[in-house]
């Protein structure tokens, strides 16, 4: 007999009677009640025992966290709180667990301890819901792709360039570490070690990807990337997900218009596609922002958010607008800002983000024309001389969701960009290459997954939407 899923039977109960469900217990009460969950959905089954008629011994072992299988008649239900419930025929412990040490207890746990406890905290409801729409989002992501005639591209996990020039990279090296080969000078001769010179985990397949958009067209890589910037912040992962669309002939404009498109596109997918974990993740949010001060509270619900942001044209201004406004601002002349704003060409800080997004404007933003000193080199220069062609999409509680920009396609330019960086010119030599053979304009950018689920699931520490995260002094499981 196939094996029946929780999901199946709640969404079409009357095309099941008898059946029989595995799944794990999550409460067990007055010895006749268990509510049942097997990860298919938040719903849990509730399955009625009828104590006469189940041994003894397996009735003592029923606890929190124990896996069974249960057969029995699915019936509707007289009772609150759900439409159906299973009255049970036959009852087996498949898995026993000890309810005196299970660490998933039926009560409420702080994210900090489930955090301790990563691999058992996706038996929790929020978990589920969390990872569920993860991983409908991820599908969304794909589909969304393949309409638009994209073509998904594997880039290299292990590379020997910084993409984004910023030297937060982790190494990856065979040579012992207690006693590696040195030069002459005393340093480390990397052409000894496994690929022949310096090799890290990578920060962005982009440069890869750009060689395959000048190719096949369109293209887009969705894996992990690694950075080894010690921030730790509740929007910040050592490893995290990528999404880097790269787009031949296509300019700044066309790439903002596309990325809108895209992020619309992938929220909507999965409002539609997980309506039950949107609604439990909902209910949790106000729950929470209930207990905030009023003044912190949202002024939306998790739903509302998101379907404001699907409804509502991206606010789009430029990196010298975004100055202005901010220089002009109350925090700023208040001194409210950690970072004031006093000049322009400085970075713009994730408060100088969110006071645009959510007290301004209300509305994602995107902002256009970056100072190019504080960009990375690929980025196309606009004819002022001091900006270049980037974009950074900015949500509510989040900031910095997508960074982007057109791309430097002039041989030339390009050259002297690496130079003013600092970038090693030999290590790019196939990267210029493509600026002699058919360069074309040609734009992209990246969308970090994990703070895209974050803003789906409303949750307000980045380390709940990933299962393991990787975060400084943090690589367990
Ligand atoms: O702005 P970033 O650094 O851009 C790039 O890497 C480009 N190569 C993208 C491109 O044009 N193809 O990173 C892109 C996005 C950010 O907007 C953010 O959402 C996410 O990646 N991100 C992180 N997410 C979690 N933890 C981190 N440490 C992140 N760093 C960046
Ligand atoms: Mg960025």
């Amino acid at each position: 007999m196939p094996l029946i899923r929780l999901v199946e039977v709640f969404n079409n109960p009357s095309n099941f009677k008898n059946i029989t469900v595995n799944g794990w217990v999550r409460t067990f009460r007055a010895n006749k009640f268990v509510a049942l969950n097997d990860g298919s959905t938040v719903n849990n089954l509730q399955c009625v025992i009828d104590f006469e008629k189940t041994d003894e011994k397996i009735l003592k072992k029923i606890a929190s966290g124990v896996a069974l299988k249960v057969k029995g008649e699915l019936v509707k239900s007289l009772g609150k709180g759900q439409d159906y419930e299973l009255l049970v025929d036959t009852i087996k412990i498949i898995g026993e667990s000890d309810p005196e040490l299970y660490p998933i207890q039926p009560k409420k746990h702080s994210f900090e301890f489930l955090r301790e406890k990563a691999h058992l905290r996706i038996r929790t409801s929020t978990m589920s819901c969390i990872m569920r729409i993860r991983s409908v989002l991820a599908f969304a992501i794909h589909e969304f792709f393949r309409k638009e005639s994209f073509f998904y591209v594997n880039t290299p996990i292990i590379t020997g360039s910084d993409a984004e020039g910023a030297g937060e990279m982790f190494r990856v090296t065979t040579l012992d570490p207690k006693n590696p080969p040195f030069d002459k000078y005393k340093n480390i001769e990397f052409k000894k070690d496994f690929f022949g010179k310096e090799t890290s985990l990578t920060v962005s397949g982009q440069l890869e990807a750009e060689a395959y958009a000048l190719g096949l067209g369109n293209v887009y890589t969705f894996g992990p990337t690694f950075r080894a910037e010690n921030s730790n912040t509740s929007r910040h992962l050592s490893e995290f997900w990528m999404i880097e669309p790269e787009m031949a002939f296509y300019d700044l404009n066309d790439n903002m218009n596309f990325a809108e498109k895209f992020l619309k596109y992938i929220l909507k997918y999965s409002l539609s596609n997980c309506p039950d974990d949107f609604t439990f993740l909902n209910d949790r949010y106000a729950k929470e922002e209930d207990k905030k001060p009023k003044i912190e509270r949202s002024e939306m619900g998790l739903i509302e958010k998101i379907n404001f942001v699907i409804n509502q044209k991206f606010k789009r201004i430029t990196y010298s607008e975004a100055i202005d406004i901010l220089r002009n601002s109350k925090p700023n002349k208040k001194k409210k800002f950690e970072y004031l704003i006093q000049e322009w060409g400085s970075d713009l800080q994730s408060e100088h983000e969110r006071f645009l997004v959510e007290k301004y404007f209300k509305s994602p933003v995107i902002i256009y024309d970056y100072p190019s000193k504080i960009k990375a080199f690929y980025m196309r220069a606009n004819s002022d001389g001091k900006t270049v062609g980037a974009m950074d999409i900015l949500f509510p509680g989040i900031g910095e969701i997508v960074g982007g920009s057109q791309r430097e396609e002039r041989l030339d330019i390009l050259e002297k960009r690496i130079s003013e960086f600092g970038v090693d010119k030999k290590e790019l030599w196939w990267y210029l290459e493509l600026r002699k053979f058919g360069s074309t304009p040609h734009s992209g950018f990246g969308l970090g997954f994990e703070r895209l689920v974050q803003f789906a699931t409303g949750m307000s520490n980045i380390r709940e939407v990933i299962p393991f995260p990787r975060t400084p002094n943090n690589a367990s499981f």
